[in-house]
């Protein structure tokens, strides 16, 4: 992908929000109906527990609803709705578009489809949004993985959960915080992972992790090369939440310590087109980005796509003032 214009209209990340289902699933609950074991699902991925019910538009209004009360946004002021999904609860219309009726926007909406790499495709649009003339965008990833998970298939339902997390980007005068971004798919892999509609998630796991951590470092370097940036000025790595052992491999050959990455996947599992914004709105609420902070969202899914996008928290203007975000 072409390195972002000079001059183009930016934008910042002024709320966001989550949403996870009550009901959680531990690993030894998991034990019970299935060959597993807790120690062995830990090593093998770092995931504890994961959450799982609910369906996408209900998770969706959760975590928009909590994101635009956060950013204190007009609801008549979003321009548009993109929701990632890789599991809308209709086939049509777009689960975006009852999302959007329930919080009450009028506004553009539809959905996204990625698979894990949902939510950053869905960033990296509403950004080119902003660019051609919209101010103010809700961006939603939400998947509902628990629906075509066979519960039989100890390869999966170790991995697979429920989730949902959003922000909203505002338009700002001047150079805004994407500053290098990275789209991705290798459609001849798509036998590695796969659903029908209507059927359940196949998966080939060792092929996907092997692809993973290649398309994941591939991806990350064409953003950071993109940004005009290196490794080591990466304040906080933002990976997609599949399993432990494929970020810490990702994240080895890109040369970034664990200590930099926002992790929720001991605890959420593999939410797919939530898992890149439930981690990163988890480090936001835990203090963990400050502004100047340069961001690295990375990650993979079905497809097989990757995406990636370096981010400079709360944007950055010529002069290197802040930038002011627009009525
Ligand atoms: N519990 C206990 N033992 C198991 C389990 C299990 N759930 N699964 C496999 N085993 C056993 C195997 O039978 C094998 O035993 P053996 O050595 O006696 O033959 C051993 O454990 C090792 O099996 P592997 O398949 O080699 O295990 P691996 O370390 O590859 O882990 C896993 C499997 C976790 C699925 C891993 O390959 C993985 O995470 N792959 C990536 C999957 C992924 O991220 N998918 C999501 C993509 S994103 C999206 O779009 C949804």
């Amino acid at each position: 992908m072409p390195a972002i214009p000079p001059n183009v209209r930016g934008a910042v990340i002024t709320g966001w929000g989550s949403a996870l289902p009550l009901k959680v699933i531990t690993n030894h609950d998991l034990e019970q109906t299935i060959d597993t074991s807790h120690d062995w699902i830990v090593d093998r991925t770092g995931i504890h527990q994961r959450h799982v019910g609910g369906s996408t538009v209900g998770l969706s209004v959760e975590s928009g609803r909590a994101t635009l009360e956060m950013s204190g946004v007009e609801l008549s002021s979003i321009d548009a709705l993109v929701l990632a999904t890789t599991t809308p609860d209709r086939v049509v219309p777009a689960s975006a578009a009852t999302v959007q009726h329930q919080l009450g926007l009028s506004c553009g909406a539809y959905d996204v489809n990625a698979a894990c790499s949902g939510f950053v495709y869905a960033l990296v649009q509403a950004h080119g949004m902003i660019a051609m003339g919209a101010k103010k965008v809700l961006v939603i990833g939400t998947d509902t993985l628990a629906r075509i998970t066979d519960w039989t298939d100890r390869n999966t339902a170790i991995l697979f959960a429920d989730g949902s997390a959003a922000v909203v980007l505002e338009a700002v005068e001047g150079h805004g915080q994407l500053l290098g971004w990275d789209l991705d798919a290798d459609g001849a892999a798509e036998k590695f992972l796969y659903s029908e509609v209507g059927g359940l998630i196949q998966m080939d796991g060792k092929e996907v992790f092997r692809r993973a951590v290649r398309i994941m470092v591939d991806s990350a370097t064409k953003s950071m090369n993109h940004a005009g940036i290196t490794a080591d000025e990466v304040a906080l790595v933002v990976p997609h939440q599949a399993n432990i052992r494929i970020i810490q491999a990702s994240l080895d050959r890109l040369g970034l310590p664990m200590e930099k990455t926002a992790l929720v996947l001991h605890r959420t599992g593999n939410t797919s087109s939530a898992s890149i914004p439930l981690a990163l709105a988890d480090a936001l609420d835990n203090g963990r980005v400050k502004k100047g902070d340069l961001v690295l969202l990375v990650g993979f899914g079905a497809g097989m796509t990757a995406a990636s996008a370096v981010l400079r928290w709360g944007g950055t203007t010529a002069d290197g003032a802040d930038p002011a975000v627009l009525p």
